[in-house]
């Protein structure tokens, strides 16, 4: 059934555990999302980005939106990275339940701002809002310490940043990436992690992972016990599609099918990684 992400995320806070967002861009992406949830008796985030939305239209959304509504399971729908003042604006108006604003390129002083306008908005229509503080790539193996340093979430920024805007959820960058990590495996800063989940839990405002592509069992674990209440997963999904393409088919049906079965294996083991599952 449609849901409302806050309801999700407040249900994860109270039993420990996170939904995965996962990205979707076409219609066998949706399914194999709602299947995997069904299935795994999960909730799930179906979440859209700018790219996608590009592609697919309010036709994608509406896919998503109906798919929704007649699963078994609680599911809804999120803009993710919604990098343009414009584009939001209109997205807006489109039936998501949830945005993510991404003022992560501006300065911090004009990321409050253009997180607080959009929030205002989305409020008034009851959506949820997360909003990212820090910088997230892709991995970039010849970084200086420096420049690592320099993208991470600044906790004291943090509580200047929900205290201005207002927002449900904060994007933390603790050294997630988007995409694979590099050959040495991630380098979290679970210390960090730790004392933006303390000022966040007093706050009331979720804990977001970006980037969860890619990283190991273990960490995963760690961030959940640190207040990660939302993955967003979307490479690793991208991948099985891709991958599922490489074996010679005899058909369309053939290959749609197959790039499905791919999907919902790996959507299903991120959502019994995540604890979701048996949730429902
Ligand atoms: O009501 C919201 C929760 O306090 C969120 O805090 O960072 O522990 O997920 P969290
Ligand atoms: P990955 O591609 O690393 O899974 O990141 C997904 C993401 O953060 C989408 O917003
Ligand atoms: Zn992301
Ligand atoms: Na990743």
């Amino acid at each position: 059934k449609l849901s409302s992400t806050k309801e999700l995320l407040f249900n994860a806070e109270k039993g420990g555990y996170a939904v995965g967002a996962f990205n979707v861009y076409n219609l066998e992406g949706v399914q194999a999302v709602v299947t995997a949830a069904e299935e795994e008796k999960s909730p799930a985030i179906l979440q859209i980005h700018p790219s996608a939305l590009k592609q697919g239209g309010i036709t994608l959304v509406a896919c998503c939106i109906s798919a929704a509504e007649r699963a078994s399971v609680p599911i809804t729908v999120h803009f993710d990275h919604g990098d343009s003042n414009q584009e939001l604006l209109e997205v807006l108006e489109l039936g998501f339940d949830s945005v993510m604003v991404d003022g992560s390129h501006l300065s911090f002083k004009e990321n409050i701002s253009y997180t607080k306008h959009i929030s205002i908005l989305a409020h008034s229509k009851d959506m949820l809002v997360e909003a990212e503080l820090g910088r997230l790539s892709g991995v970039e193996d010849d970084l200086t310490v420096e420049d690592y340093e320099a993208r991470l979430t600044d906790v004291n920024q943090a509580q200047e940043f929900i205290d201005a805007t207002g927002i449900d959820a904060l994007a933390v960058c603790i050294g997630n990436v988007h995409g694979k990590y590099s050959a040495n495996g991630p380098n979290l800063r679970l210390d960090l992690l730790e004392h933006l989940h303390d000022l966040c839990s007093k706050k009331g405002v979720y804990l977001v992972l970006h980037g969860a592509s890619g990283l190991p069992r273990e960490f995963i674990k760690e961030c959940i016990e640190r207040g990660v209440r939302k993955f967003n997963v979307n490479t690793e999904v991208r991948k099985a599609y891709m991958d599922s393409l490489s074996s010679p088919k005899k058909d369309l049906i053939h290959v749609m099918a197959s790039a499905k079965e791919a999907m919902k294996r790996v959507i299903a083991e991120k959502m019994r990684l995540f604890g979701s599952a048996g949730k429902i």
